[in-house]
């Protein structure tokens, strides 16, 4: 029986991968900061889902962490889904701040244990870190300095995990899953976004990247060109450029 843990499973994106791999039969270590929406994923997989409250900003997140894949027995991936961001062209100070905490700190607290997990307990047996970063981590976004900066530092985070491993010979796997805008509570419900997607479209090809162990994955094909496009002008000119809502 296969076995994953994902951080952020009570809403959107990380929820509706926990349901996929819980529906497929995988042991699914489920955390975020509500215990009710991990409760009812519970209810649905009585006899596949384990759960426990993390809030990854916290001192404490790293021990209910590892005291959650006890209890799920083990685990061969972690998906770091738990993520935050908002649209702050005024740069409100808390807003910056918690983006910071969370898809920084809160990701760098979480990948490095289970980098640390995937190395010392497991006698080299395979394990794979997986996140949701975003095509957002391409270039720095005005309207979202924080939130792109952020998640320009979870790609880099994962590139340089994947050297330690190399250098180390620890035998961990990396999948930096890169969405464009998808229809999640993270996003504003009264606005229009360009190419947004559905969870339901969005999702069996994030599972898909998660299974077929692919290093980067664009979601989805529009977006990867858009980002391709992006990756190639150079920054005196996307400084001038109006991106973003
Ligand atoms: N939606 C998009 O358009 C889009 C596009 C590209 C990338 N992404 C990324 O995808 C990831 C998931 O976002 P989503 O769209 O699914 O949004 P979402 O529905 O708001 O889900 C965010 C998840 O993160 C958890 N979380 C937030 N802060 C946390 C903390 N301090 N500790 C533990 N868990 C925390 C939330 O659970 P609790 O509130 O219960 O803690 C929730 O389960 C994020 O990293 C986001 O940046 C989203």
């Amino acid at each position: 029986m296969k076995q994953i843990a994902i951080i952020g499973a009570s809403s959107g994106i990380g929820l509706k991968v926990a349901e996929e791999f819980a529906a497929m039969g995988w042991h699914v270590a489920a955390a975020a900061r509500r215990k009710e929406p991990l409760k009812q994923l519970k209810e649905r997989f009585p006899d596949n889902v384990v759960y426990e409250t993390i809030d990854v900003t916290a001192d404490d997140a790293v021990e209910r962490f590892y005291r959650l894949i006890e209890r799920n027995n083990g685990i061969d991936i972690v998906l770091i889904a738990s993520g935050t961001g908002f649209t702050n062209p005024t740069l409100e100070l808390s807003k910056e701040v918690t983006t910071l905490n969370t898809n920084v700190v809160g990701f760098a607290r979480i990948a490095s244990a289970a980098y640390r997990y995937f190395a010392s307990t497991r006698n080299n047996a395979p394990g794979r870190i997986a996140a949701i970063t975003s095509v957002a981590g391409t270039k720095g976004i005005g309207v979202a300095a924080a939130y792109s900066a952020s998640k320009r530092f979870q790609r880099t985070y994962l590139d340089a995990l994947e050297q330690l491993a190399n250098r180390r010979g620890d035998n961990i796997r990396f999948t930096d899953i890169r969405p464009g805008f998808i229809r999640t509570p993270l996003l504003d419900p009264e606005k229009d976004y360009p190419l947004i997607m559905s969870e339901e479209y969005a999702v069996p090809m994030i599972v898909h990247a998660i299974l077929s162990g692919k290093r980067v994955a664009t979601i989805d094909w529009r977006w990867r060109v858009i980002n391709a496009l992006w990756s190639t002008i150079p920054t005196r000119a996307w400084v001038k450029m109006p991106i973003g809502l």
